[in-house]
């Protein structure tokens, strides 16, 4: 029995499946690489030494996806793929409802058609929009407020809609709150497009000289220093978090939601300070006007992920910056190299 995983090859899903591997499970991994590269699939064989079926894919292809359940006897699905950039989301909705919500109708279709009916869901926590108090629970108030956070909240309620249709369906919906940091071999890590939005990546392309300074976003939110607040997770905690999800719709059936962070709050200017410390470099930064749409403070109550998974994230803000740095040492450019991939349509099946 085999696990799906779509966006496979993404910075969330590579981790993902490198401690699938490791914990012995049969993976066949599917990915368009609109948001990652093939050489991330060289890498996950060499970190784990498994063996994986791997499909070019786009989920709209639903004869390719059809093809994948006959060929491969899938037991459940860890659905990554989709577009993910807050900021682009503003300017291409159209595209962002298209790619997210209707690749999700797809899988789910083409799911319930071979009777796959256990699936672990990427969503985030910009569903909770600006948070009426922190730590956030799950039941907090929901109210997405750029069209990503809106496909991640659409998604929710339609899974939750899919399982009152038919209680076979076993789900859990993961909202992510800031994933930061790479495994530590340095091998797989956040290689964003261009100039990046997030901050982690910012840091570190500042430290290795790629990127001159940091802007920082504001400094006069009510915070202890007056930057931004967020809740870092290390994204192998983050990784780990999904095999205890997938455990629970293995296990069992009906469907909820789980906050996935530490529970800790880090300002920029002391996430900064965390990096200078691991790395040895200065990280120069000038302050600038808040950035649009962001919150002051926002950080998770991971208390019902620990409760009803028995997961919680174990790695500390340190490991997080030092696991950034090695990963963004050793691969300045991110992936650069990457092999050509043969034509969607003549690529066989790969095996890596
Ligand atoms: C963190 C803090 C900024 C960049 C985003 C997505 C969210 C999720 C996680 C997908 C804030 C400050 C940032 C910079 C800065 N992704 N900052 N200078 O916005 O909390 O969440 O990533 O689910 O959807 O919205 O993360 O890293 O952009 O910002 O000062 O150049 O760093 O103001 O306080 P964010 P971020």
């Amino acid at each position: 029995m085999a696990i799906l995983i779509t966006g496979g090859a993404g910075y969330i899903g590579s981790h993902t499946c490198v401690e699938l591997l490791n914990a012995g499970y049969e993976i066949v991994v599917l990915d368009n690489f609109i948001n990652s590269k093939p050489e991330v699939i060289k890498r996950i064989t060499e970190i784990s030494g498994g063996t994986f079926k791997f499909y070019y894919n786009d989920l709209l292809d639903k004869s390719r996806l059809e093809e994948i359940f006959l060929e491969n006897n899938i037991e459940a699905v860890i659905h990554f793929a989709g577009l993910k950039a807050v900021g682009e989301s503003v300017y291409i909705p159209l595209q962002y409802y298209h790619t997210n919500i209707l690749s999700t109708l797809v899988l789910c279709e083409t799911m319930k058609k071979y009777n796959v009916k256990k699936l672990v869901f990427s969503s985030s926590a910009t569903v909770y929009g600006v948070p009426e108090r922190c730590p956030i629970s799950e039941n907090s108030h929901l109210g997405a407020l750029n069209p990503y956070g809106r496909t991640k909240l659409m998604i929710e309620e339609i899974l939750k809609d899919l399982h009152v249709s038919d209680t076979d369906w076993s789900i859990s919906i993961l909202r992510y709150f800031n994933p930061i940091g790479a495994h530590e071999s340095g091998l797989i890590g956040e290689d964003p497009h261009g100039v990046p939005n997030n901050l982690m990546p910012y840091i570190s392309q500042v430290a290795i000289g790629k990127l001159k300074e940091l802007n920082v976003f504001g400094n006069e939110y009510p915070t202890t220093d007056g930057t931004g607040v967020r809740d870092y997770i290390h994204v192998v905690d983050l990784a780990l978090g999904h095999l205890s999800a997938l455990e629970k719709v293995t296990n069992s059936t009906g469907i909820d939601v789980y906050n996935l962070g530490t529970g800790k709050g880090y300002s920029v200017l002391e996430l900064i300070s965390a990096f200078e410390t691991v790395s040895g470099k200065k990280i120069p930064y000038k302050i600038v006007d808040p950035r649009p749409g962001d919150v002051a403070v926002c950080y998770s109550d991971p208390e019902k992920a620990k409760e009803s998974l028995g997961w919680i994230s174990k790695k500390g803000i340190n490991e997080m910056c030092e696991d950034t740095w090695r990963w963004q040492s050793k691969n300045p450019n991110g992936y650069e190299k990457s092999f050509e991939v043969e034509s969607p349509h003549l690529l066989p099946v790969r095996v890596f």
